[in-house]
């Protein structure tokens, strides 16, 4: 009897996905006092064919530290944490979580876009204050989203989930700008290609769903901050380091842009001398674009399928584009 490939949950994952990897593998994980250090990470990794996490740098130093690792399985469909470079040179498959997720996020994304454009948190601390004396003015309007026009930086599957929202339940112009050219989507969401300056200029709403490389980090600064309308919203559910938050931050002080609405930040948890937490103009989360128990199971179940084929030596469903060169040849 073959002895089971060893592998190593550093996220918790629900009973029945557990038990799904343990059918395949043989199962370890964390069992320590709070959160591991990553000396101990690297302990838990010493005698493992294949890791399930998903914001562990997946680096040199790890790998020096796991010789055995083959598999690396990200819950999230984000790869960020990966040193692809590092990966392929040392024939390591690495996975993530695509397509389960997306419709999950692209409702919490329209909810940013509502929740700063209407204020409803803000709102929902002047009612709570008592400061609700009288009817509505000036003072506690909001920005309309129906009619209005969104600009989308970053096409994906995602991105594309927030434009059908946008254009056929709010009838908002899309206009979009990506590496490449969505003719499947123009088409269906008559959303429109347009340059970066082009996009910042004319969107109401600027919503960022890029992937965090190496291209996009920082890609949203002050310069980009100044072309935007001073009625803008800003949105980003991608990865906080796409944008300079210090520029961000001084866009809404002084007035560049109208609001925010964020679920991801530069420093994650936010700490709590963030000067954002001190803003009635944004709106945030904490990084829960796919935080549904239904996106999230569906995400555990995916991540432990790619690792279990990955160690198994089979195809897993979803390696990352810029390895896959590494499974070439398995059934
Ligand atoms: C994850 C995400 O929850 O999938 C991603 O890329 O950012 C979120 O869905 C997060 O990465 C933690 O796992």
């Amino acid at each position: 009897m073959t002895a089971k490939p060893k592998v190593f949950l550093a996220r918790r994952v629900y009973e029945e996905v557990e038990r799904y990897i343990a059918e395949h593998c043989e199962v370890s994980k964390w069992t320590g006092e709070g959160r591991m250090s990553r000396d101990q990470f690297f302990e838990c990794l010493a005698d493992v064919e294949g890791l399930l996490t998903s914001t562990s740098p997946v680096d040199a130093a790890l790998f020096d530290r796991a010789p055995k690792l083959r598999v690396v399985s990200n819950l999230s469909v984000g790869y960020n944490n990966f040193d692809l470079e590092e990966m392929k040179r040392r024939g390591v498959i690495g996975t993530h979580t695509p397509y389960v997720l997306d419709e999950t996020v692209a409702d919490l994304v329209l909810g940013l876009m509502i929740s700063a454009a209407r204020r409803i948190p803000e709102m929902d601390r002047f009612i709570r204050k008592g400061l609700w004396q009288k009817g509505a003015d000036e003072e506690l309007f909001g920005v309309d989203i129906h009619g209005k026009t969104v600009g989308i930086i970053g096409m994906g599957r995602i991105g594309q989930a927030v434009a059908a929202r946008a254009h056929f339940g709010f009838g908002m112009k899309v206009l979009y700008s990506n590496r490449s050219r969505n003719a499947e989507a123009e088409e269906r969401l008559k959303a429109e290609y347009v340059p970066m300056d082009r996009l910042l200029a004319e969107s109401d709403f600027v919503v960022v769903m890029t992937p965090l490389t190496k291209e996009t980090e920082k890609m949203i600064g002050a310069e980009q901050f100044a072309r935007m309308k001073p009625s803008a919203v800003f949105v980003n559910a991608s990865r906080g380091k796409v944008v300079d938050e210090a520029a961000l931050i001084d866009a809404l002080k002084n007035g560049v842009i109208r609001a925010a609405g964020l679920d991801v930040f530069e420093t994650e948890p936010v700490r709590p001398d963030n000067p954002l937490l001190t803003l009635d103009n944004v709106v945030m989360t904490p990084h829960i674009g796919s935080a549904t128990r239904q996106t999230r199971f569906a995400m555990a179940m995916l991540a432990a399928k790619n690792l279990v084929a990955g160690v198994l030596g089979e195809v897993p469903p979803h390696v990352v584009p810029e390895l896959r060169e590494l499974v070439q040849g398995r059934k």
